[in-house]
């Protein structure tokens, strides 16, 4: 896969937040089948970039919102890890986690965040951007799970993680 013009400007409007440690450190975990939580969390986040451009939505808040929206920092398969059922848990830590790192988060990108996984989620989905992200979020979900993240070629165009998967 080549750099489109489209992931040229992507990747320059996220690289200050994909450079943080907090989102680095996603590196580390297996979040679907081999593919990290730092790898998911960038394929929403240029998906959602993508589909906001196109309805003429806020597209840098749906960047923001899709990169951020799993950044719950914790081994997903470690029941010691985080309390309660994991899919229910993880918007709110990720949350949390999201408005430490980005204090000017907006309300609209905090309930993104907090309904992505709407209807597995005590929030429902309440602006366009929150529908962008949930929507954007099942469909890389769904290509991971079907192993054809990989075929896609992200991995040759998208910046890795600095981090080591570990689990
Ligand atoms: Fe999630
Ligand atoms: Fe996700």
């Amino acid at each position: 896969m080549r750099k489109s013009p489209s992931l040229r400007v992507y990747l320059e409007l996220m690289r200050p937040l994909l450079d943080t440690q907090e989102v680095q450190s996603m590196g580390q975990w297996n979040h679907h089948f081999g593919v990290t939580t730092y790898e998911h969390s960038l394929f929403v986040s240029y998906v959602a970039f993508r589909l906001a451009r196109r309805l003429r939505a806020n597209y840098y808040a749906a960047a923001r919102a899709g990169l951020l929206h799993d950044l719950y920092l914790y081994s997903p398969y470690r029941p010691d890890s985080h309390p309660g059922n994991q899919c229910f848990y993880h918007p709110i830590a990720a949350l949390e986690n999201a408005k430490a790192l980005v204090p000017d988060l907006t309300a609209d990108e905090q309930n993104s965040i907090l309904s992505h996984m709407w209807p597995l989620a005590y929030h429902a989905p309440r602006c366009r951007l929150a529908v962008i992200i949930s929507l954007a979020d099942k469909f890389c979900a769904v290509l991971e799970i079907c192993k054809i993240y990989k075929l896609l070629g992200l991995r040759e165009v998208m910046p890795a993680s600095s981090y080591e998967m570990v689990e």
